[in-house]
Parts: C-alpha cells; structure tokens; sequence
C-alpha cells in the first residue's frame, strides 16, 4: 500500500486504534476523515487534530452511509482509501435466552453488516480512483473468545469477506488489505485482563509503527487452512495459543468469571 497522498476514510476513527491509524496517516502526508457515532466525541478530536475531517455517522445504519456516501464523494473525490474499522465487543451468555433477541444482532449489524455496506457504498469511488480497502478483522476469527461469542464470529466473517472481495476486485486495481490487530488497550478490551498469557498493547506503542507488523502468521500454522498470509501483530492470541493453549484458557476464565 502506498502510504502517502492518499485521501483515506476511516470509519470508528473516533478513538482507538482508527484515532491511532488516523494520526498517523496524517503524519505521512495523508488527507483523512473519520467516523463515528458520537458528534461530542468528534468535536473533541477535530479540537485536538484539526488536520483530521470528521464526519458524524453510524456504520449500522444504512441511511446514514448512503448520506455519508454521497457527502465524501462530493468533498473528497480523491477518495481512495476505506478503511473499515468501527466495530464493538459485547461479552454474551449463551446457555440462557435473552429477551433482546434483536439485540443478538447488534455485532453483527456494525462489525459485519457495517463492512459490507461500507464496502457496497463505496466500490465506486474505490474502482475509480484505483484505491485501498483495509477491513479490520481480529486474531479471533481463528481462535474464538467464548465470552464474546457473536464478536468473535464476526471477526471469522470479515475475513471469510475480505478473501472473497480480494478474489472479485483482483482485475481491477482495487487492493484489499485485511488489518489483524493486536491485543490493544482500547475502551473495546477494557474487560480483558492481562496476564496468563495475554498482553495488551497501548494505541502509543503501536501507533509508534502501526504499519509495520512485527510478525507474519499463516493461516495455514494456525488451522491448517489454505494458504494465506495476514498481516498481523499478534502476540496473542493466534501466536501463543498453540501449544499451552493458556491464552485460550484465561480467555476461558474471563468467560466463567461472567456466567
Ligand atoms: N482493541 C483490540 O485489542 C482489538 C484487537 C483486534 C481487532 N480489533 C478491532 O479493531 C477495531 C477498532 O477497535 P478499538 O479497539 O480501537 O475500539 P474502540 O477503542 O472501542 O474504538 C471503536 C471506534 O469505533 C466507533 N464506533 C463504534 N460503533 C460504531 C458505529 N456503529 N458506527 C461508527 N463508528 C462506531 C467508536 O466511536 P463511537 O463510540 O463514538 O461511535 C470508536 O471511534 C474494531 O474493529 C475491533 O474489532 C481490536
């Protein structure tokens, strides 16, 4: 991926590792906007950053993408990159029905859902202008939280997603890159103690060289599945899981601390 002079819209950029990958795009030379649900919390950036655009807008809603789609194609026709990296994590119990049987789908309408939209909204724009699609997927999609059971999920569709949207847009200039995050220190892992084998990084220390990962990890050294490089930082949990499985384990025990 070319890291300068690009035009790059990331939605979930509010905080976190999109307000991470944000700044530092910025320091490369880049225009970038972000998302996210909250105008005080975009306001409050834009105050602290004010090379960043914000732009107020929910990737679950598709009413909303359809306007956000139509304002960035107006303002910032140079669009070439979408990054899609909203996503939340929400601890769930299965061995008992819910009343919220809707809320069941609330990961699945920002993590997935809000990537496929995102995605459709955009393609234009993206085959136009040559561009970059970064979809954030996590270490998770291969080695499930049980405590975040639909998160989790999500995360294994995004991938399966991304594999197929590479394959489809391959003549087309269109790079697709899939974003494998480490454990990082985000109000989404507030809940995940460190220890037993996990350890969560700060947004400082990744941002000091977000786009470099620190090692590659084949799909195939994780499930014996095709052959599939990501790129991806992980300590935990796809590179220690393996042979003690204690990353698991904890996770495992942040699962029964709950239930
Ligand atoms: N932290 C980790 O350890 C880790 C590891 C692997 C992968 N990831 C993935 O990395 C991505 C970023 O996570 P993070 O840890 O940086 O989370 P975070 O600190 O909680 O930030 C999430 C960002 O997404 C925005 N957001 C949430 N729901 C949204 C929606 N419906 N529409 C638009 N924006 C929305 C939030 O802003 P508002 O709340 O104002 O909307 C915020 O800007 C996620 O896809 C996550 O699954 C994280």
């Amino acid at each position: 991926m070319i890291l300068s002079g690009r035009t790059i819209l990331i939605t979930g950029g509010s905080a976190g590792i999109g307000l991470a990958f944000a700044l530092k795009f910025v320091e490369l030379g880049n225009t970038v906007i972000v998302t996210g649900r909250h105008e005080s919390v975009l306001d409050e950036v834009k105050k602290r950053h004010p090379k960043l655009h914000t732009i107020q807008s929910d990737v679950a809603d598709p009413a909303q993408i359809a306007t956000l789609a139509t304002r960035v194609k107006i303002e910032f026709p140079k669009l070439d990159v979408l990054m899609n990296n909203a996503g939340i994590m929400l601890h769930r119990n299965l061995t008992a029905p819910t009343a919220d049987l809707a809320g069941l789908m609330t990961e699945m309408n920002v993590n997935l859902g809000g990537v496929v939209i995102m995605t459709s909204a955009f393609i234009d724009i993206l085959r136009a202008n040559k561009g970059t699609v970064i979809n954030t997927s996590s270490a998770l999609a291969f080695v499930p939280l049980p405590s975040a059971p639909i998160y989790s999920a999500t995360k294994a569709a995004i991938h399966s997603y991304t594999q197929s949207l590479r394959f489809q847009l391959e003549e087309t200039g269109v790079e697709v890159i899939e974003l494998m995050p480490p454990a990082v220190k985000t109000d989404l892992a507030v809940d995940i103690a460190e220890g037993g084998g996990i350890t969560l990084m700060t947004t400082e220390e990744w941002s000091s060289n977000p786009l470099r990962p620190s090692r590659r990890v084949s799909s195939r050294s994780v499930q014996g599945r095709q052959n599939c490089s990501h790129s991806c930082a992980a300590s935990p949990p796809v590179s220690s899981t393996g042979s003690s499985g204690r990353p698991l384990r904890s996770w495992c025990r942040l699962w029964s601390d709950r239930s």
